[in-house]
């Protein structure tokens, strides 16, 4: 038998189909076809420079083989392969057998990214990667609407209506929009990711259609293709992705929200499917934004009771600047409570930056209950509590 490799390899399950991975190779080892995105063992040397910028934690799966799996091999993939009995200790399992300088880089690649989720254990199985690049799916557009009142920040309410196409989604999960025309070598555009800000019934109850937020970004392809649709025009959508970053069934679950600008989309999409089943747990939403008028969904939310969902809108550019994690320390016997209770979900979606400071809050929050951040966050993430989506 051949000498034991490690091998490199990424969730297909997990994996939202962003692309930033293979556009961050320095070796450029990370490929994609239409189905999947996948790693050349004979190209990758381990840099670890994809593991930072990875916004699932996808990325980090890593199996002790004999032969490395083939590129072909990896994209016929619905899931990865359990690690193989290789009969030898050193072999057994996938991240202990990395020597101790690739554990040391894996771990420096790892600070203050997402890392490994799990989905919450009473979250339903969401259904994966069922249109793709080859095969997408054509939504119709049913409405575009101006969100944020500011000049020059353009946010955007798109309805996307599938017809008779099965798109089954979960809140939380997230689809691919290909914009029309090619780059500048000719190739068709790779989809744009979009959290899907509408639950699992619709954006209308029991209506086959879905809502995006999707903010103009100044010279984006995709982003001004999206913010400048009509209503009746055909989009080409992959999708959904994204199997963790998901609501748990109970409805006494407690919601612990934090996110800034659009990483408010799955926070909308959670707190619309908690108020149609009449969840009873209760949410907390953090949410940052410039401004009153930049804040996506500042009308409606001004309309959910408390009860549902109590609020907390922080501004950076509008009176003293704050940002959402000044709140949570201000907030922080709300925060305490919410995170000695078993029953609470953490959900992060946002700016990368925010991911730092954020943690940094919890960390000394939890010192006031005599709690280790690191060691409660590790296990709340083992148990599907705790869950993070940064770009
Ligand atoms: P600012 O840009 O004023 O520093 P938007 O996407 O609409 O720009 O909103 C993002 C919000 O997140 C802004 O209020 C922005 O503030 C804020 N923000 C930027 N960096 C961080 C950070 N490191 N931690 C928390 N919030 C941040």
């Amino acid at each position: 038998m051949n000498q034991p490799l490690k091998q490199h390899l990424i969730d297909p399950e997990i994996c939202i189909r962003c692309y930033t991975c293979e556009m961050t190779c320095p070796v450029g080892a990370i490929v994609h076809d239409d189905n999947n995105v996948v790693v050349n063992a004979e190209t990758c040397n381990f840099c670890m420079d994809c593991i930072p910028v990875c916004p699932t934690g996808s990325i980090d799966e890593w199996r002790v083989v004999s032969q490395p799996y083939s590129l072909d091999e990896q994209y016929e993939w619905d899931e990865l392969p359990e690690q193989q009995d290789l009969g030898s200790d050193e072999a057994s399992t996938g991240l202990e057998a990395l020597d101790d300088t690739m554990a040391a880089l894996l771990a420096e690649a790892h600070q203050g990214a997402g890392g490994k989720s799990k989905p919450p254990t009473t979250a339903g199985k969401a259904s994966i990667n069922m249109y793709n690049l080859g095969k997408p799916a054509i939504a119709k557009v049913q409405g575009n609407y101006k969100l944020t009142n500011a000049e020059g920040h353009d946010v955007r309410h798109i309805i996307l209506d599938l017809g008779a196409l099965p798109f089954p989604v979960m809140e939380g999960q997230s689809v691919g929009i290909i914009a029309p025309g090619t780059d500048a070598d000719g190739n068709a555009h790779l989809p744009r990711l979009y959290s899907i800000s509408s639950p699992r019934d619709g954006e209308r109850p029991n209506y086959n259609n879905i809502s995006l937020t999707v903010k103009r970004e100044d010279k984006g392809i995709c982003s001004n293709y999206v913010c400048d649709l009509e209503n009746g025009d055909e989009v080409k959508i992959t999708g959904p992705f994204g199997a963790t970053f998901l609501l748990p069934d109970d409805p006494n679950a407690r919601l612990l929200m934090v996110c800034t600008g659009t990483g408010s989309a799955p926070m909308r999409a959670f707190s619309m499917r908690r108020q149609r089943v009449g969840a009873t747990g209760g949410a907390t939403l953090f949410f940052g934004a410039r401004s009153q008028d930049t804040l996506p969904y500042f009308g409606p939310l001004s309309k959910m009771p408390e009860t549902v969902l109590d609020q907390h809108l922080v501004y950076s550019r509008e009176g003293a600047k704050e940002y959402v994690q000044d709140r949570m320390i201000q907030e922080s016997d709300l925060v305490a409570d919410l995170l000695s209770d078993p029953k609470t979900h953490i959900y992060i979606c946002g700016l990368r930056g925010m991911e730092e400071g954020v943690e940094k809050a919890f960390s000394s929050i939890a010192e006031t209950i005599g709690t280790q951040w690191l060691t409660l966050r590790d296990a709340m993430r083992e148990e599907g509590r705790y869950h993070v989506e940064t770009y």
